[in-house]
């Protein structure tokens, strides 16, 4: 059978270059590092990327699908707004500011992102079962993706997730399984499911079709540079959970400036972390190469990943951009999703308090350029966490009498 990945021609091993056929593997044979899709691209150009349609599928030139993708039953996700944040901006002395909010796509997350790009891969090999380890928004991405797909769906999370992200996965359909335990155990149990037979037809996002599923994050940096009118921002503040994300918007960006799609322009990229599982932040602290695995105590739940598989790739292109990786205690990513609110009207899930977080905390300590053009990802939205906000938040300024005076008495 002829599978059709568009210009994907390899999967890559990262850390020894072994290339393989495309298929649903994700570890080299040579050295047991993690595989990427490689690619052998034709000529793109900023016109035809624009007259596609107004979700990731206008970058299908430089992603691991077919041409034909957006005309299958598949989510829609991508071309979320750039807002102008000029009243964070100010509040924080950065002169030009935006924030990239993927709190609008499908199920409320960047993870519909790559687990559209999953789904296809999926198809392509035949599995009737999508699953994924999740810190909570991706198993709302996969069923939900699943139930459009006409897939089954069963997703595995830590028990103790947040109530919305729960009845968010729920909803759409298929099993979710709650394990008594840490992300980390959740996805060590998942890689052992892949090899039982009971997992033989399943396409574990995350694991099994990695290598296409971690492409969707690209598309994060693509629209960023649209959106600026084909330009790179120069600073950039991303979340870090695996590190997946952060990784594959420099590949995006490495990408857009090796096709002449942008000029080569430098740009600093810095990762975000809570305190409260912070690995990458301490290896890049401590100067080291490698990260120690810590078990996650933070409210920035979809965060909690103690053990990052792209850790070590992270610390490398925080150092080589010139960037940084910093972490927020939980009171200052409660403070930050305030603080994003109150200026822009934008509601933030945790993962977004600890992108503003960090932001402020950088430009505070003079490591962030208030002058250079800076972008800010919040990846989710505040509905989903709700809890962090709760407390006074959650009750009306004030109860009155439906009457005039109690109104002017209150006021
Ligand atoms: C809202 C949100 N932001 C960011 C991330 C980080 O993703 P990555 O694992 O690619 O670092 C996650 C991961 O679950 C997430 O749910
Ligand atoms: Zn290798």
């Amino acid at each position: 059978m002829s599978h059709d990945f568009g210009p994907a021609v390899a999967l890559s091993c990262r850390e020894c270059g072994a290339r393989y056929p495309l298929g649903p593997s994700f570890a080299c044979q040579e050295c047991f590092g993690p595989l990427e899709a490689a690619y052998e691209f034709g000529r793109v150009t900023r016109e035809e990327i624009a007259a596609g349609p107004a979700s990731i599928w206008r970058y299908r030139a430089l992603l691991p699908v077919p041409a034909d993708v957006a005309t299958k039953p598949n989510m829609n996700p991508g071309w979320t707004k750039l807002v102008r944040a000029g009243n964070l901006g100010r509040a924080l002395g950065i002169r030009s500011l935006h924030v990239k909010d993927d709190s609008g796509n499908p199920t409320h997350s960047f993870k519909d992102r790559v687990v559209a790009i999953a789904v296809e891969a999926a198809r392509t090999f035949g599995f009737h079962t999508l699953s994924c380890s999740s810190t909570g928004n991706l198993a709302g991405a996969v069923t939900a993706a699943a139930a459009r797909a006409g897939l089954d769906a069963c997703v595995f999370i830590p028990a103790n997730l947040e109530e919305a992200k729960i009845a968010m996965a729920r909803v759409f359909g298929g099993r979710l399984i709650g394990i008594d335990g840490t992300y980390d155990e959740v996805n060590r149990f998942c890689s052992e499911l892949i090899g039982d037979p009971l997992g033989d037809k399943w396409g574990f996002v995350n694991v099994n079709l990695r290598p296409y599923y971690a492409e969707g994050s690209k598309t994060l940096a693509y629209e960023i540079a649209e959106q600026l009118g084909w330009r790179l921002p120069e600073q950039i503040v991303i979340p870090i959970a695996s590190g997946s994300q952060l990784t594959k918007i420099d590949k995006g960006f490495k990408e857009l400036i090796a096709l002449g799609l942008v000029e080569d322009a430098p740009y600093k990229i810095f990762g975000a972390q809570a305190a409260g599982c912070s690995p990458v932040s301490a290896a890049y602290k401590a100067g080291h190469d490698v990260v120690q695995p810590v078990k996650p105590d933070t409210i920035a739940k979809s965060l909690a990943i103690g053990n990052p598989a792209d850790g070590p790739y992270v610390l490398d292109i925080a150092r080589r951009t010139g960037g940084a990786v910093e972490d927020v205690t939980d009171p200052e990513i409660v403070a930050a999703i305030k603080l994003l609110a109150s200026t822009e009207g934008i509601f933030a899930e945790t993962a977004g308090g600890v992108t503003v977080g960090v932001l402020k905390k950088l430009v505070e300590s003079g490591r962030l350029d208030p002058e250079a053009e800076t972008v800010v990802l919040n990846t989710g939205d505040g509905l989903k966490t709700l809890d962090a906000v709760a407390g006074e938040s959650s009750r009306p300024t004030a109860v009155i009498r439906p009457s005039l005076d109690a109104f002017r008495a209150a006021v």
